[in-house]
């Protein structure tokens, strides 16, 4: 009965420890693997984020020229007919209801409208002004 029970526990004990170092060998191999994955990704990212730098310095340019993608139907036409249509709306030149005249005129149009001399009697915005400007300037595309 002692026998079995000294051979029982040493098999236990021998098992478990065969066990433990199983165990110990499959995290070991685990954090083997993950480390080789994190390692390239590191250097990776260093690399971008060296380059992005570099990078900004022609992005930044790129959401310049969008705001000036200005739509004369959406950004413009509404601009006229609230300020300008009530005297240009057919009986004073330039008709400003029509987009092949303010086309014509785009420079006319342009200058009356930096220099605040037009809407006579009213104002436009900063902003206002800045559309009308870009859109004229940026080739006053019936867009
Ligand atoms: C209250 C009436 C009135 C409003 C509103 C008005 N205008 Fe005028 N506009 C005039 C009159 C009057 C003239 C002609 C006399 C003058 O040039 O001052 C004129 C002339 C012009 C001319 C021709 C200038 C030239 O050299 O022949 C342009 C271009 C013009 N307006 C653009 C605009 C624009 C753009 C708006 C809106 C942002 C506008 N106007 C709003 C009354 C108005």
């Amino acid at each position: 009965m002692k026998i079995k029970n000294i051979i029982g526990l040493c098999f236990l004990t021998f098992s478990s420890i065969l066990i433990f170092s199983c165990e110990n060998n499959v995290e070991e191999d685990t954090t083997a693997i993950v480390d080789p994955i994190s390692a390239p990704t590191d250097p990776g990212n260093e690399i971008p984020d060296g380059e992005n730098p570099d990078g900004e310095t022609p992005d930044t340019p790129d959401p310049t020229p969008e705001p000036t993608v200005i739509s004369f139907s959406a950004d413009v036409k509404p601009i006229f007919d609230r300020n300008c249509t009530g005297c240009h709306g057919g009986n004073r030149f330039p008709d400003l209801r029509n987009i092949n005249i303010i086309q014509a005129n785009s420079g006319t149009i342009r200058n009356q409208v930096v220099t605040r001399r037009m809407p006579q009697g009213g104002s436009l915005s900063n902003e206002a002004i800045a559309i009308i400007r870009d859109w004229i300037d940026s080739g006053a595309l019936n867009n």
